[in-house]
This record gives structure tokens, C-alpha cells and sequence, in this order.
């Protein structure tokens, strides 16, 4: 059994009103204790990415990580923009660090935000794995207490992605301390 080594989970949303943060405690169910969450809505990442308010907190999450999971939604057949400032503000730690996602939304469960970021963290060196959590019509499928109603096929999917994560994760470990990650 692979190790997932330090995991961070990353809530992409910041809308108010979002239901990120249920998808989330859901998600978090699944993840072995001392997960570091970072909820985007409660950093300060500027957008001219040229540093100051939370940039160095950001960064050094990031570097302690050795594998990340996305909790995206989709808008417009996209991801958020905030999720966009905040990759764009870490470079080298995305190197060699296998991602993860859980996507939600309407009708495609998110899968086209996570197809558009595959491309973005591929340009970043970071390895996203193959398997992934979807969910569509996100809205209907939590209860009042926010749980969700019908867990069997999310369940099996987190299991499949955080297996793939485990392995990759300990590739790159090691591949990591091995040798400086080259250009
Ligand atoms: C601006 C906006 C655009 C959206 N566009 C899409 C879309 O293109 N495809 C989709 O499946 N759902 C879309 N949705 C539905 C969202 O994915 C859904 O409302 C989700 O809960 C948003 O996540 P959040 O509540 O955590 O912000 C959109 C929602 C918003 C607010």
C-alpha cells in the first residue's frame, strides 16, 4: 500500500454562498489526519503575483506538500479565477508533485474545469492524476445536514484517485530526494 506522505487539500471556491466547503467535509472524510487544508477563501494570494499578503504562507504549504487534491466546481466551463491566482503564485513547488482532483457543478460534474487544469498544472511540471471524483448536479446530491445522499459511487472514486495519488506520490518522493527535479 502506497503512502500518501503530506497531502493538501485545496478548496478552489470562494463565492459566497458556495458549497465547496460541504463538498469538502465530505471529501475530508476520506484523507488521513493532518491533511493540511487551505480554503482559498481565507488567504489573502494578491493577483499581480508579485508577493505580499499570504504569498509566503501559500508557498511554503505548497513546498511541505507532497501531493495536492483540487476541490473545484466548474463556471462557464472553467475553473475559478482565484484557483488560477493561486497556482499562478507557486512555481517550482508544483515540480514534480502529483495532483489530484474532485470537481463538481451542473450537468458535466466539473469535468471540464479539471480537463482545463490538467493542461495548467501540466506546464507546471506537476503530475494529475488519472482517476478523479465527480460530481454532477452537486447541489441535489447533499442533504440539510450536508451529507451526501447516495456516497457508494463518490466513495469508490475518492478510494481510486487517492490510491493513484498514494502511488505517484511516493514515485516522486523518492525520484524528489533522489535528485534535484531539472528543467
Ligand atoms: C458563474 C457560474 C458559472 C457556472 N457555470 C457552470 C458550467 O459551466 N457548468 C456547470 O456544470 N455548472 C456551472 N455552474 C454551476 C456551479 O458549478 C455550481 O453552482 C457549483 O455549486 C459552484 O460551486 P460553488 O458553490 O462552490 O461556488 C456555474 C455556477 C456559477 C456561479
Amino acid at each position: 500500500m502506497s503512502d500518501l506522505g503530506q497531502l493538501a487539500v485545496i478548496i478552489a471556491s470562494v463565492r459566497k454562498d458556495r458549497l465547496g466547503p460541504t463538498v469538502a467535509t465530505w471529501f475530508l472524510d476520506h484523507v488521513p489526519p493532518g491533511t493540511d487544508v487551505i480554503d482559498l477563501a481565507t488567504l489573502d494570494l494578491p493577483d499581480h503575483l508579485a508577493g505580499g499578503g499570504d504569498t509566503e504562507l501559500f508557498t511554503k504549504r505548497i513546498e511541505r506538500a507532497d501531493a495536492v487534491v483540487v476541490i473545484t466546481p466548474e463556471y462557464n466551463r472553467g475553473y475559478p479565477g482565484a484557483l488560477k491566482t493561486a497556482i499562478d503564485t507557486v512555481v517550482a513547488e508544483w515540480q514534480a508533485k502529483p495532483i489530484g482532483f474532485v470537481s463538481y457543478g451542473g450537468i458535466s460534474g466539473g469535468l471540464r474545469a479539471v480537463e482545463q487544469l490538467r493542461l495548467v498544472f501540466a506546464e507546471l511540471h506537476a503530475v494529475t492524476v488519472q482517476a478523479a471524483v465527480s460530481l454532477p448536479h452537486a447541489w441535489d446530491r447533499f442533504d440539510e445536514q450536508g451529507k451526501l445522499r447516495e456516497p457508494r459511487h463518490p466513495d469508490s472514486a475518492a478510494a481510486t484517485m487517492l490510491g493513484q495519488l498514494a502511488w505517484w506520490s511516493e514515485a516522486l518522493r523518492q525520484a524528489r530526494a533522489t535528485s534535484a527535479f531539472a528543467l
